[in-house]
């Protein structure tokens, strides 16, 4: 997610936009921009990669004296990570930033390019900028060229315009995208989240969606569409960690809720009406491949496991999976027809890394599904593709999980795509189901409120049996991670059709069976496996869009007719459930003892 910064005032402003941007990194980025205006002097630098190069670029630059100032963090959906699609985007004489989508971008650049504009970005922000002159131009008047401006935007944005044409004041527009406005006596912050004016400002207020208007001598004007209104400001949190944590518990916490808005973030450019796309890929890229080496650790490891099924199923592609510390001493045969894919959130891990060399070294075509842009995975692979969940700053890994599943999914369809081994329909189907995965991933109150009551019936115990078939039995491993991660107790995931090959020996009442038990794959069979585990008195919780009347504790699901939309639902369900029994413990849930949130050593 991007992120915006604003001030106005008399005080140094490339200090204070920088701080502002530092304070969102959490929120994840591939570029960042300010633009200043004092009088008739403007300043605007832009940089790729990491905030530390925007801040070598304007080492020697200071402002001096009141001013109006904006700043960007770009998290890039629109158009590569490059200087020209970074923010601050220019007119002639004005500089706008913005966050969310302008839905009506294409139309309105037509319209603009056909009265002579032209356009420097690949991006939908740049038609705000050009949009607001075409009117200014005419009018001479800034606040109503701003107003014509946003009545035409159709989408969600956060924005922030400045121009030569009125340099005392700052215009702004809410609509889907969060942004609020900090006061500090006459001086006014703009900000997307409160971290970055924490310490700065003193009173807040949250612009609500359809809110729009402009700051000049400190006083706020705001209007929506009924025109005018006041605003009642309230007093601004100091702690800025608990900011970060948007009022959740913890970050792992809000990383679960995050999972149902990052979605759609992962899909965007790549899941269109009949097809799917990845600008990142050549369109030759898997000319000459006929199969497909998934390696990866932990969590990523899971995540490659449940693609495999989905990759010789819908791509009719042969796919194995490597655990990375294990493949990098396995001496393993490698041929070049095959794609060696590696997954990692991080782009650090060492295993994983130096399996990568291995595999380039061995002259294989290499592909990486990563969270990091610029990481050395990243750098080191022959092509990328971003999860764009954001910052994921819980050790145990969720959203990077959940968004790895589905660029894994939507990488099935493409060489489905590429390969012609995927009919129209089906392909239709899935798209049909990917788009409605965020509403899969939503929490519901009553969802988390059940989790947090049952979970005081599973704090002891001599251990946790997940089990699940075909993509559940990886979804049963992940869950099983994650308990132990968080909670130190013990679990394991296990294939349900392997329990009575040793493990039911296990089987009493001290023995805590979570069963994925979805309608849409192999119901009946996962029935009998969990019956014979109820038989021996082994405590059942039961996962399921069908009610099960052997459990001792039920979730239900919903229903839905695609394999893929009860995966993403009840692997929520098991983040939620090792949440809430390690904060039973009394455990650091974001930060678990013995665990790093990267592991960049051997
Ligand atoms: C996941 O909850 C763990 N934190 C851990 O297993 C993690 O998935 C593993 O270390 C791999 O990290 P990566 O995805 O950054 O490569």
């Amino acid at each position: 997610m991007c992120g915006i910064v604003g001030y106005i005032g008399p005080k140094e402003k490339k200090e204070i936009l920088l701080e502002g941007l530092q304070e969102l990194e959490y929120r994840g980025y591939d570029s960042a921009g300010i633009a200043i205006i004092e009088g008739d002097k403007l300043n605007n630098y832009k940089a790729i990669g990491k905030l530390e190069n925007l801040r070598e670029k304007t080492k020697a630059y200071k402002s001096e004296g009141f001013g109006i100032s904006i700043g960007h963090t770009r998290w890039a959906t629109h158009g590569k990570p490059t200087e020209l699609n970074a923010h601050p985007h220019l007119g002639a004489y004005s500089y706008v930033v913005h966050n969310g989508i302008i839905e009506n971008y294409q139309e309105l650049k037509v319209e603009l390019q056909a009265e002579g504009v032209s356009f420097l970005s690949q991006t939908d922000t740049e038609t705000i900028v050009h949009l607001f002159e075409k009117y200014y131009n005419k009018s001479n008047d800034a606040f109503p060229a701003f107003e014509e401006t946003i009545r035409r935007l159709e989408g969600a944005y956060a924005t922030l315009l400045i121009t030569e044409a009125a340099p005392d004041t700052i215009f702004f527009a809410k609509n889907g995208s969060p942004m609020l406005i900090g006061f500090d006596k006459d001086e006014v912050y703009f900000a997307s989240s409160d971290t970055p004016i924490i310490g700065k400002a003193t009173e807040v207020y949250y612009l609500e969606d359809g809110e729009y208007g402009y700051v000049k001598e400190g006083t706020v004007h705001l209007f929506d569409s009924n025109g005018s209104k006041s605003f009642t400001k309230q007093a601004l949190t100091a702690d800025k960690v608990s900011a970060q944590k948007d009022g959740y518990r913890f970050f792992m916490e809000k990383e679960i809720y995050e999972q149902s808005h990052v979605m759609g973030d992962t899909m965007i450019g790549r899941v269109l009406d009949n097809s799917i796309n990845f600008e990142e890929l050549d369109e030759n890229f898997f000319e000459g491949i006929n199969a497909i080496k998934i390696c990866a650790c932990g969590t990523s490891y899971h995540s490659a496991l449940t693609s495999a099924y989905l990759f010789e199923r819908i791509s009719k592609v042969r796919c194995d999976i490597e655990i990375a510390s294990e493949f990098r001493y396995k001496e393993p045969l490698l041929t070049k027809d095959t794609l060696f894919i590696t997954i990692s959130q991080s782009g650090e891990t060492a295993d994983t890394l130096e399996a990568l060399k291995m595999a380039k070294r061995a002259g294989l075509k290499s592909l990486s599904i990563c969270n990091v842009d610029n990481s050395s995975i990243v750098r080191e692979s022959d092509a990328a593709i971003l999860t764009r969940a954001g910052i994921e700053k819980g050790v145990a890994s969720t959203k990077a999980f959940a968004t790895q599943m589905m660029v894994l999914w939507m990488l099935t369809l493409y060489v489905g795509q590429e390969k012609k081994s995927i009919s129209k329909e089906v392909l239709h189907k899935e798209i049909d189901a990917m788009l409605r995965t965020p509403k899969a991933l939503v929490v519901t109150d009553e969802l988390h409120a059940k989790l947090q009551r049952l979970s005081k019936r599973y704090l002891h115990g001599h251990g946790f049996f997940f089990i699940g078939r075909d993509i559940f039995f990886p979804l049963a491993l992940e869950g099983a991670l994650k308990l132990k991660e968080i909670s130190y107790l013990h679990a394991e995931g296990y294939p349900a059709g392997e329990m009575k090959h040793g493990p039911i020996a296990l089987a009493d009442s001290e023995l805590f069976t979570i069963a994925l038990m979805p309608k849409t794959m192999h119901y009946d069979k996962i029935k009998s496996n969990v019956e014979e585990l109820s038989a021996r008195d082994a405590t059942i919780l039961a996962i399921s869009p069908e009610p099960f009347d052997l459990a001792d504790d039920f979730i239900q699901t919903t229903y839905d007719s695609h394999p893929m939309l009860e995966f993403f639902e009840m692997m929520v369900v098991t983040q939620l459930l090792a949440l809430e029994i390690s904060v039973r413990l009394g455990n650091d849930v974001d930060m678990p003892r013995n665990l790093a949130k990267s592991v960049t050593v051997e």
